[in-house]
């Protein structure tokens, strides 16, 4: 027998481990040390019971994800399942870890669950773009009801052994220490008891719901799942749950899973999957630099970042010192986290008593020298160059030696900052996004001396706040704001050509965007990147760059802030309503500039954007500013609201054909503005397959 499956007997018991480390994946050669066990099991008259569990830190957490690019080979998992459930001696599963995907299809194909009580688990198959395609969309409403089914396959949150237990997911909690023996105590009462071999696929769906039931359904997920195509699978199949004769469910459902695993969303949502984790691989970086312990933690500035930036750290169980030149806005921060930490336990997120002792472990401070003690700061102070030196050199008089001292800037040059200390190589860029304790996503900026071990560090850190990091090189606005710059520029210059901006934040919207440029605008604060254009001194000669955005903030329309940006808020209304002042703004400097108003069609508006994210892309790529393209991708999805499914700019851009996008920019330079459109060289080089060029 494979090593993967191991096999063993204790009297009548057989108990068959996988063991497939580091989650258990459900490989072929699992597959094919399952089928023969579970056989092997089934046909020894000396076995009266079998229990199936794994070995390492999990029960199996679903197919192998690697093989999804791969022809299937046989054993497949639905007909394997089948067999196992078909065996005529109770098959227990006893889960540790978390039992996902087919994991947990295994489990329910099985005749009696226990599971440890930290145990999780779940049908997370839509968050690659897939349905669960053993059975799971079938034999789950059978055992917990239709509409949790629905909500564990369409949401893809998995769910703790209490609330399993209590849905007849599982059928024990096994609360000793040590699961193995608790494990086998259960399934030798199920032996001596005589239980009863329960087949799962025989359970008829108890409370039907009603015909409009589904209808309501869809129309409650309509919003969050809208350009995907496999929550709209999920529903069909629970359908067919519901009245079809279980074979006939099966083999529709396997229809429906082969054709999500075939679709682009699901290329690109897995994609994303193993883009997240390489991530954490920096290449070249010392493998013997290992991170800092940080224990204490400074943020500086208690402002929207600031408070933010604290709150993700205190969740994450550290202890935080929050630093602000003013008593007043140092109290007005805490209120800010204390009434995030509230609204989280309204939410019933997290307990009353972890909100408590996360605000304890908060101390206010508005002296540089409480700064001494502190293993890590995290500077969220105004974006300006001489207050961010000023201090970083009050930081280097301060800190402890290894301390490390972190820039939360969006744009500004890390080595400039990092010059003002006489230790460079302990400063980096941990770039937060808003709203920093609910965003994952953390750009890492590397400066020109940063030290391999603060890289480390930064890495690590990330990981403990739950976020992805991205390393990335020092540069204006690094990848994901310099990025920005280009989509920006675009959505402004549709104005001027006479896009109505709810027309633009509609079409993006529609492709897939979280929202709007122009809704996204608004909800910022315009002020904060006039700001920043105003520091620049690289901008192009051009008197329509970002000109209606310039307009509005002198205006003293800044967003929603003020009531009105691109839009109108009128009473504190968060909804956007269309502004017939900046209708009429917009029209009167495009005529007063001679820009044409012409007729524009819902492809170049789509294509003007994100091209130009592509081209930015392609030359953060090319001058290492990014390490990899996967690297974007997770930055534009994470960072910027860029629709998952479609993978991020750089996978969306091989996917729709990398020659298509480069044709584009041509076209775009030639008929639009020389300036802009260049193609970046890398872009040319892949376009034209050369096949030595990265992307
Ligand atoms: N297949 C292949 N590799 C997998 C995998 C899978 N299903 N799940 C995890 N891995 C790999 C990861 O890529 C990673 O590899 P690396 O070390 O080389 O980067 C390693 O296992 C460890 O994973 P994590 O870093 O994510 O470890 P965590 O402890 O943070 O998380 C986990 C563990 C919760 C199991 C998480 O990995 C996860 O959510 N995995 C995906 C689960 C999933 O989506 N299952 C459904 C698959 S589809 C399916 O089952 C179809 C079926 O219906 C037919
Ligand atoms: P903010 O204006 O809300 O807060 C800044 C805080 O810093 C204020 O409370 C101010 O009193 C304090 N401060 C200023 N100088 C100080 C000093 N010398 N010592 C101590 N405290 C001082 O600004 P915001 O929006 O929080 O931005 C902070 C930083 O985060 C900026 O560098 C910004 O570019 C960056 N950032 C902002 C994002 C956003 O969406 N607002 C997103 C990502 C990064």
């Amino acid at each position: 027998m494979d090593q993967v499956v191991n096999y063993e007997t204790r009297g009548a018991l057989a108990i068959v481990t996988i063991d497939n480390p580091p989650v258990n994946a459900l490989s072929h050669a699992v597959r094919e040390g399952l089928d023969s066990a579970i056989a092997r099991a089934a046909g020894d008259d000396a076995i009266e019971t079998v229990l199936l569990m794994c070995a390492g830190r999990t029960f199996i957490a679903g197919a192998d994800i690697r093989e999804f690019d791969q022809p299937p080979r046989e054993p497949h998992l639905p007909d394997l399942l089948n067999r196992i459930e078909a065996v005529n001696k109770p098959i227990v599963a006893a889960i540790h870890g978390t039992a996902l995907g087919g994991g947990l299809e295994t489990a329910m194909a099985c005749h009696y669950r226990c599971a440890s009580a930290d145990a999780r688990l779940g049908l997370p198959e839509v968050n690659l773009g897939l349905l669960p395609g053993a059975g799971g969309t079938q034999r789950l409403p059978r055992l917990v009801g239709v509409e949790l089914a629905l909500d564990m396959m369409v949401g893809g949150r998995p769910i703790g052994a209490r609330k399993a237990f209590d849905a007849g997911l599982i059928d024990a909690i096994i609360e000793s220490e040590d699961l193995r023996e608790g494990a086998i105590r259960y399934a030798g009462q199920l032996t001596q008891k005589a239980a009863a071999v329960r087949q799962t696929s025989a359970i008829s769906i108890s409370a039907e719901p009603d015909s409009r039931f589904f209808a309501s359904y869809r129309a409650r997920i309509a919003r969050r799942t809208r350009g995907l195509l496999s929550p709209e699978l999920i529903v069909e199949c629970v359908e067919d749950a519901v009245s079809a004769p279980f074979p006939d469910a099966l083999a529709r459902e396997r229809e429906r899973f082969m054709r999500c695993k075939a679709s682009p969303q699901s290329a690109a949502l897995r994609h994303l999957f193993f883009a997240e984790r390489d991530a954490a691989r920096i290449p070249g970086l010392d493998s013997s630099a290992a991170p800092r312990p940080i224990r204490s933690i400074a943020v500086l500035g208690a402002g929207t970042m600031g408070s933010g930036i604290a709150l993700a750290c205190l969740r994450a169980g550290c202890e935080v010192l929050l630093l602000d030149s003013s008593d007043e806005a140092l109290n007005a921060g805490r209120g800010r986290i204390e009434a995030l930490l509230q609204q989280q336990v309204e939410k019933g997120r997290i307990q009353s008593d972890e909100a408590a002792a996360d605000l304890g472990r908060l101390q206010l401070a508005r002296e540089f020298d409480s700064l001494s003690g502190v293993d890590l700061v995290i500077e969220a102070v105004f974006e300006n160059m001489d207050v961010k030196t000023d201090v970083f050199a009050r930081l280097d008089q301060v800190c402890k030696p290894g301390t490390v001292l972190a820039t939360n800037t969006s744009t500004l040059d890390i080595d400039r900052i990092a010059a003002a200390t006489t230790r460079p190589r302990d400063v980096i860029g941990l770039h937060f996004f808003s709203p920093a304790h609910v965003m994952r996503l953390l750009e890492i900026v590397r400066g020109g001396e940063t030290a391999d071990d603060v890289i480390a560090t930064a890495m690590a850190f990330a990981r403990r706040l739950r976020k992805v990091g991205v390393l990335v090189g020092n540069c204006f606005g690094f990848v994901g704001n310099r990025m920005l710059y280009g989509y920006g520029r675009e959505s402004q210059k549709l104005l001027l050509e006479g896009v109505a901006p709810e027309r633009i934040d509609r079409v993006l919207y529609d492709w897939g965007m979280a929202m709007g440029p122009h809704a996204v605008g608004d909800l910022a604060g315009l002020d904060v990147g006039y700001r920043v254009r105003r520091e620049r001194t690289d901008l192009p000669d051009d008197p329509c760059f970002y000109r209606i955005a310039d307009m509005l903030v002198e205006r003293g329309r800044l967003g929603q802030k003020t009531g009105m940006g691109m839009y109108d808020y009128p009473e504190g209304d968060r909804a956007a309503h269309p502004s017939a002042e900046v209708a009429e703004m917009i029209r009167a400097e495009a005529n007063r500039l001679g820009v044409v108003q012409r007729e524009i069609d819902d492809q170049e508006i789509v294509e003007r954007c994100i091209f130009a994210l592509i081209n930015e892309g392609a030359r953060c790529l090319e001058e290492g500013i990014a390490m990899r393209a996967a690297d974007i991708d997770v930055i534009w999805v994470n960072g910027y609201g860029f629709p998952r499914h479609r993978g991020g700019p750089m996978f969306y851009a091989s996917q729709i054909g990398l020659d298509r996008v480069y044709r584009g920019i041509c076209r775009f330079r030639d008929t639009l503005d020389k300036r802009y459109w260049q193609p970046a060289a890398l872009l040319e080089k892949v376009a034209a397959g050369d096949s030595a060029a990265a992307w």
